[in-house]
Formats: C-alpha cells, sequence, structure tokens
C-alpha cells in the first residue's frame, strides 16, 4: 500500500489515508487500496473501524483534481462508479466504522465521511461541496447522503452554493456528532471505538444493518427487517452470556455494562 496505512488496537482498526503532498485527495489508486485495505479488514477480530486523514491539515481535499480534469464522459460516469462502489462498501461494511476528521473534508472527503456511521471532527475541520465551482456535481454520493443526513434544504444550500463551513456549524447541523481539538480527536475516536467495541458485536453488527436498510423502506418493511434482526441474536453466545451476566449478577451489578467476551 503506498497511500493507506492499517494498524490494530486491541479490537479497533485504524485506517489512515495517507498522501500529503495532496492533502489526501482521493485518485484512482487511493480507492482500489481503500477497497483492499477494508477488505482485508479480520472480521474475527476487529469490531470497529476508524477512518482518518494523515498530517493536521486535512481530512481528505476531495477526489483527485488533476485526474479528474481530463475525463471523458464516460470516463467521469466510471469514476463516479469507483467511488460510489467504494463508499457503499463501507457504509454497508459489517462493524461501524467512525471518521475522524482532521481538517479538510470537501467534496470527496465529506463524501467519505458521510459513508461512515459516525463522524466526529476537529476544529480545524472545514467542510464542503465545492464541485459546482468546478463544474462538476458531486459525484461520490454526496447529492445523496447530504440531504438524507443534515436535511434537504441545507443540503441544496451547501451544494448549490459549494459554501463550505466549519466544525461549529458542521456540529450545530448534525453534520458531526461532536468537535475536539486536534490533540483530542485521536483519542477520542479511539474511546468511542473502545465502547462499540465492548459491546456484543452480533448485536452492534445487526444494529447496523438494522438501521441501514430500514432507513431505505417505509415503516412497515422496517419494522419487519428489525424483528428478522432482532430474531437473529437469539440463541447466540452474545444474547446468552449477555442475558445471563443480568440475571445472575446482583442488583448492584446488573446495573453495570457488561463487556462481552465472544463474538
Ligand atoms: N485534488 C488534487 N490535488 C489537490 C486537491 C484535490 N482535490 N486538493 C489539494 N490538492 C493539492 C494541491 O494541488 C497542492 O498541490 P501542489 O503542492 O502540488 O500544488 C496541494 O494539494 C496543497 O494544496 P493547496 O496548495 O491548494 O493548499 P491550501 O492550503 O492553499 O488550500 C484547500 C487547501 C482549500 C483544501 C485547496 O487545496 C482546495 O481547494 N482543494 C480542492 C478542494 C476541492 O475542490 N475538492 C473537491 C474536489 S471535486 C470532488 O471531490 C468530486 C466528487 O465529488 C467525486
Amino acid at each position: 500500500m503506498e497511500f493507506i496505512t492499517y494498524e490494530v488496537e486491541g479490537a479497533v482498526g485504524i485506517v489512515t489515508i495517507n498522501r500529503p503532498k495532496a492533502l489526501n485527495a482521493l485518485n484512482s489508486q487511493v480507492l482500489e487500496e481503500l477497497d483492499a485495505t477494508f477488505k482485508a479488514v479480520d472480521l474475527d477480530t476487529v469490531r470497529c473501524l476508524i477512518l482518518t486523514g494523515a498530517g493536521e491539515k486535512s481530512f481528505v481535499a476531495g477526489a483527485d483534481i488533476g485526474e479528474m480534469s481530463t475525463l471523458t464522459k464516460a470516463e467521469g460516469e466510471a469514476f463516479g462508479k469507483k467511488g460510489n462502489d467504494v463508499f457503499r462498501m463501507i457504509e454497508t461494511f459489517p462493524i461501524p466504522v467512525i471518521a475522524a476528521i482532521n481538517g479538510f473534508a470537501l467534496g470527496g472527503g465529506c463524501e467519505i465521511s458521510m459513508s461512515c456511521d459516525i463522524r466526529i471532527c476537529s476544529d480545524n475541520a472545514v467542510f464542503g461541496q465545492p464541485e459546482v465551482g468546478l463544474g462538476i456535481t458531486p459525484g461520490f454520493g454526496g447529492t445523496q447522503r447530504l440531504a438524507r443526513i443534515i436535511g434537504v434544504g441545507k443540503a441544496k444550500e451547501m451544494i448549490y452554493g459549494a459554501r463550505n463551513i466549519k466544525a461549529d456549524e458542521a456540529y450545530r447541523i448534525g453534520l458531526v456528532n461532536n468537535v475536539y481539538t486536534l490533540e483530542e480527536l485521536m483519542p477520542a475516536a479511539k474511546k468511542l471505538a473502545s465502547i462499540i467495541a465492548a459491546n456484543a458485536p452480533i448485536a452492534v453488527r445487526n444494529c447496523k444493518k438494522a438501521i441501514n436498510d430500514g432507513l431505505q423502506v417505509d415503516m412497515d418493511q422496517a419494522i419487519v427487517i428489525e424483528e428478522k434482526l432482532f430474531g437473529d441474536c437469539f440463541e447466540t453466545e452474545d444474547q446468552k452470556a449477555g442475558m445471563g451476566n443480568f440475571l445472575e449478577k446482583d442488583k448492584e451489578k446488573k446495573l453495570k455494562v457488561v463487556p462481552f467476551q465472544n463474538k
């Protein structure tokens, strides 16, 4: 891998996009390496991922403008599909993915963060979809996910106006869950990931699938999705240990969150 590093700390995997000379912009190779990195994650031991960018200035400054500048219509569509396929793989990845956004999250950078389950950022972060200023539309999911996360009106204002927003506004409109100093960002991401990783892994995976799949259909179908994934948890070691723990402990211990040991 030239542009991606992957480290594992306990049950948490950390994927870092590392292309400093282009502020971690996404060219085809970065997209291919991201795809390969996620597909190589050991899902037997890793229970939560963090996605971040190298350095202190930029998470991801977008898709690579140099690479896009000479594309034909057909090549442009294929490049959009390439990014969309990778981002959809991240969105539907079996375990949660936290985006730790450490600076610019523009265009494809904002878009990749939106394919993650949870976004937290540093106070120097800048979000935006500047594509219309470059003569293109957002092409890695921005026209679809931004409206779903912050609402149609705000998304249209940001996208039509190519208006960048800072961390405090991103927090206010619900694009990120929390804002930290740059120094605090990765410790906060690791703490959140560890909390998630300490919970019953089958249940956490099923929650992700239920929320994601349920949002794509009407409520009648959504609750059926929930019922199936709820039922799927039963007879697992997670469920037996989790409920057994509760029933066997004394009253004081019952109130504590129990870290699960099994897969
Ligand atoms: N693609 C390719 N290279 C990029 C890049 C990008 N998206 N963003 C930054 N770079 C490169 C710059 O060309 C520069 O390279 P050189 O040193 O070789 O000249 C290097 O990174 C540093 O960038 P700057 O000198 O511009 O740094 P700055 O601090 O002055 O500005 C910035 C930072 C505001 C993020 C600015 O670089 C910028 O505006 N970048 C482009 C942001 C953008 O428009 N992103 C959307 C891309 S389109 C897209 O993503 C489409 C899609 O939806 C799929």
